[in-house]
């Protein structure tokens, strides 16, 4: 794994935007994963200025999200379709029909789920896949415990992951209780991955991911075995990583 650190979070946003613009701009078209939570915002912020001054063009860009929350509509202002739609999508020139969510509301879910595996798949697989994680170690949400094996898949949210997003809802109870996420083996097919962290929360995390085993007890620890992953973390993040990393 490659480490970049960045001084703050602007800088780790700053930063990853510039890799993920000389993707785009270097490639005919070319399909990108992306992720929602707090740390990618300032990433498509940055992307957003970026196709304003500089004309950057999403044309033939494909996208595919990782996640969706079970039982909310494309409209409810929770669910990540709207995140991507408000944050990302709506801003720059990218075809709407380019973009991909699993559905959140699918009467079947493990059609979704193979549906979603089998749209990825025919767009000739994720070039780069943006990735944000959680505190105890999720990358998706694919939570401890989840099989290295998996593809996408129905997933009960742990409560310390409900909690964590319970800022983005009026009472906790508000939360959903499960979802849909790209599987592990999804994301390690990504030709290349990108995983961007920031704040003292992540910083045991990232200890875990750096110095500690390969489990499924720690999903990103999955990371170690892919053969082109940047990490760009900021000062507060790495902390408690020794400095011979
Ligand atoms: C969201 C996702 C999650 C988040 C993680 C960190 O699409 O895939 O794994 O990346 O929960 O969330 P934030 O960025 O809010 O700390």
């Amino acid at each position: 794994m490659r480490i970049i650190e960045a001084a703050n979070y602007k800088e780790m946003s700053v930063k990853a935007a510039q890799l993920v613009i000389e993707k785009v701009r270097s490639s005919d078209c070319m399909t990108l994963g992306l992720a929602t939570g707090g740390t990618p915002k300032g990433l498509y912020e940055e992307l957003i200025l970026d196709h304003r001054m500089n004309g950057t063009s999403y044309q033939c860009v494909t996208t595919f999200n990782l996640d969706e929350y079970i039982g909310l509509s494309k409209d409810d202002p929770n669910s990540y379709y709207q995140y991507m739609y408000t944050n990302f999508f709506s801003h720059i020139d990218i075809p709407l029909k380019n973009t991909h969510i699993p559905s959140g509301q699918a009467v079947d879910v493990q059609a979704e789920c193979k549906r979603y595996d089998s749209q990825v798949k025919d767009s000739g697989g994720i070039d780069l896949q943006i990735l944000g994680i959680g505190e105890n170690g999720h990358i998706g949400f694919n939570e401890p415990g989840t099989s290295f094996s998996s593809g996408t898949h129905l997933v009960e949210l742990t409560s310390s992951t409900r909690e964590a997003n319970a800022r983005y809802f009026s009472s906790f109870d508000e939360v959903p209780r499960q979802a849909i996420t790209m599987g592990i083996s999804g994301i390690m097919k990504s030709k290349e991955i990108l995983l961007l962290v920031s704040g003292v929360s992540k910083q045991d995390a990232m200890k875990k991911l750096f110095e500690g085993q390969v489990t499924e007890k720690f999903p990103a620890s999955i990371l170690n075995e892919h053969g082109n992953v940047t990490v760009i973390a900021d000062t507060d993040a790495l902390k408690l990583v020794k400095p011979s990393r």
